[in-house]
């Protein structure tokens, strides 16, 4: 147990810069869903795999841990409106967020990258489990990544 508060745990966590990302996925009823995160990493070149951590509280939690696919979307500096919009509780809906979808999942349209995932495994670890996913298809586009520092959204600048 540490003797420090969590306001300072988190600000010492949110001095690590990340990328954003929105994860993509139709529920169980059918409805085209997405949820802002900022844990994703890449966690293998051979095989493909990648992983994201996901809070138990969330609640998404049974519907996305027993996801097979999904899709991961990286965020460009322009949308910040789209990672606002997915990380709102009760409010997961793609409805108003220009999508394409294929056999291989749900792309939100002008991100920088995109990453097609199936399941691998989940980690149960602490207040989150470990997603564990193969990618299955990727692909990239231009722009710059939205930036997560110090629990506010950032641009690159050089
Ligand atoms: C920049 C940012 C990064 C986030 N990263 C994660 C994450 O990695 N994992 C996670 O479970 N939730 C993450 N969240 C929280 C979710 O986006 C969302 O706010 C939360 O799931 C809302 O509660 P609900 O899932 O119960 O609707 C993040 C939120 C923001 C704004």
């Amino acid at each position: 147990m540490l003797d420090k508060s969590d306001k300072e745990l988190r600000g010492t966590f949110g001095k690590f810069a990340t990328g954003v990302a929105a994860i993509t996925f139709v529920s169980s009823k059918g409805l085209k869903l997405g949820i802002t995160i900022n844990s994703y990493t890449s966690l293998s070149l051979n095989p493909p795999m990648i992983l994201w951590c996901l809070d138990k509280v969330s609640d998404l939690y049974q519907e996305i841990i027993n996801l097979d696919n999904y899709v991961i979307n990286f965020l460009s500096d322009s949308q910040k409106d789209v990672a606002h919009l997915l990380s709102q509780k009760n409010d997961h809906s793609l409805e108003s967020i220009d999508c394409i979808q294929d056999e291989k999942g749900i792309k939100i349209k002008n991100c920088i990258g995109w990453i097609s995932c199936s399941k691998d495994k989940s980690i149960d670890s602490g207040d989150h489990s470990i997603l564990i996913a193969n990618v299955i298809d990727y692909s990239i586009n231009k722009g710059n990544p939205l930036i997560f520092w110090e629990s506010s959204y950032r641009s690159i600048s050089e």
